[in-house]
């Protein structure tokens, strides 16, 4: 591998990148661009064969990756993920960490049984929280580090039906600031990117129903999974050196306008 910039930008030889949910939309796209800029990535998803699929793409590009396999709804499975992360490592430095994967708790608050509560917390909150904590501090010990939590508009704005999902994205927004608080004096930055309505495998059961509305947006059409990568990516890359515990929103102007 070619050396790289690392976040904090200096150059470090065969680092890492840990792209959660990279077997699909958004992950997939930034993991994809995290490798052009000559990270090795680490893909994950619950689906081992688009986990297979990243790989490839990446390899077929001359990069490296491994794609492992964890459903984050289950807290072991993340701690069995870092475990196998090491593993697959063996001591080369995980600079970067994309929680990207996640989702759930759709359905109105009456509607919402525990299971769904705590299935939307668990791979919301949950799982990069297990991730920072396993993670972090071996970059905060190396003086560089790159984090991006993927979030959502949720994070300021309320929508009916979603309450469980906008309060787990809310604790994800708050917790940029907390683990800013804690690892960015130590040479790790921490931020979130906030999409809105991007044109991805989650929504596209709702796409016919979302023209109208995409088209009354300032940018008048919803956004592509590429889009939202390459905020991410300036986020991890050194151009954002001095930039910690913001939110990056990728919205195609929705939250800067009333709607007429
Ligand atoms: N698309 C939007 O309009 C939009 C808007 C706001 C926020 N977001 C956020 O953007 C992020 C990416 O979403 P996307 O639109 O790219 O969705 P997507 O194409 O459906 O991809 C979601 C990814 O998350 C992974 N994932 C979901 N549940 C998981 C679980 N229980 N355990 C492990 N991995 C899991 C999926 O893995 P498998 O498929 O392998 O299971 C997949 O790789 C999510 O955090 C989402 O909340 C998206």
């Amino acid at each position: 591998m070619s050396e790289t910039a690392t976040p904090g930008g200096s150059v470090a030889r065969g680092s890492w990148a840990m792209v959660t949910g990279s077997t699909s939309g958004i992950g997939r796209e930034t993991a994809l661009r995290l490798a052009e800029d000559g990270y090795s990535i680490v893909v994950c998803g619950r689906d081992s064969g688009r986990a297979a699929e990243t790989r490839k793409l990446i390899e077929s590009a001359g990069g490296r990756a491994v794609d492992l396999v964890a459903d984050f709804n289950d807290p072991a499975a993340v701690r069995r993920l870092v475990a196998e992360t090491n593993e697959a490592l063996d001591g080369a430095p995980l600079d970067v960490l994309v929680n990207n994967a996640g989702g759930g708790g759709f359905a109105p608050t009456e509607d919402t049984s525990e299971e769904m509560f705590d299935a939307a917390f668990n791979l919301n909150v949950k799982a990069p929280y297990i991730l920072v904590g396993a993670f972090a501090p071996a970059m905060a010990q190396r003086g560089r580090g790159a984090i991006v939590n993927v979030g959502s508009l949720s994070t300021t704005m309320a929508a009916s039906g979603t309450s469980a999902f906008q309060a787990a994205k809310g604790a994800l927004s708050m917790l940029t600031k907390s683990w800013t608080a804690e690892y960015g004096p130590r040479g790790v930055r921490v931020n979130s990117v906030d999409p809105g309505h991007i044109l991805t495998p989650a929504n596209e059961q709702i796409r016919d129903m979302m023209g109208g509305y995409l088209a009354g947006l300032p940018a008048g059409r919803g956004g592509r999974p590429e889009e939202v990568a390459e905020a991410i990516r300036f986020l991890v890359s050194p151009r954002a050196s001095y930039i910690q515990g913001v939110v990056l929103t990728v919205d195609g102007g929705k939250t800067a306008v009333v709607a007429m």
